[in-house]
């Protein structure tokens, strides 16, 4: 199951990446918003996130107009690693190297195509392991010690 959600910034390309998953064949669930009124991007990022966090979804997709914000809010929840990407390397890189479990994207930044294809290249990239799991043992444990 995969947690979508943006603000109005993100709204029409977080609608082409329901779509996408949907496509898939890929469970979503659309968290808001869903209306082009302005709303806080704080609260919807908070949602897909603690949903992640919880292990309610295995991962998350957040877009706002730059993906700032979005990307801020999430990295708060625990076990949150919410990379904001874009571009294709940037996107790959998410997955290969930092196994990130929210892709944060800006809907002010990207087209609705670009953006689509950083999900999909997120999707299909594995990660690598290795020293990069090492790595994320020490954000981990950052984490805890905080
Ligand atoms: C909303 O205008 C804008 O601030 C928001 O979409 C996002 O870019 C914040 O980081």
């Amino acid at each position: 199951m995969i947690a979508v959600g943006s603000d109005h910034g993100g709204l029409e390309l977080k609608q082409a990446v329901i779509e996408l998953l949907q496509n898939r064949g890929l469970e979503c669930e659309d968290f808001g918003t869903n209306g082009s009124d302005s709303v806080d991007y704080p609260d919807f990022g908070a949602k897909v996130a603690n949903a992640v966090s919880k292990g309610d979804v295995e991962k998350g997709v957040l877009i706002c107009g730059t993906g700032i914000g979005m990307s801020i809010i999430a990295n708060k929840f625990s076990g949150i690693r919410a990379a904001l990407v874009h571009d294709e390397f940037t996107a790959q890189m998410s997955k290969e190297h930092n196994n990130a479990n929210i892709l944060v994207m800006g809907g002010r930044i990207l087209s609705v195509e670009q953006g689509v294809r950083l999900v999909e290249l997120w999707l299909d990239t594995k990660f690598e392991g290795g020293r990069h799991q090492n790595r994320l043992l020490k954000i981990a444990a950052a984490e805890q010690a905080e």
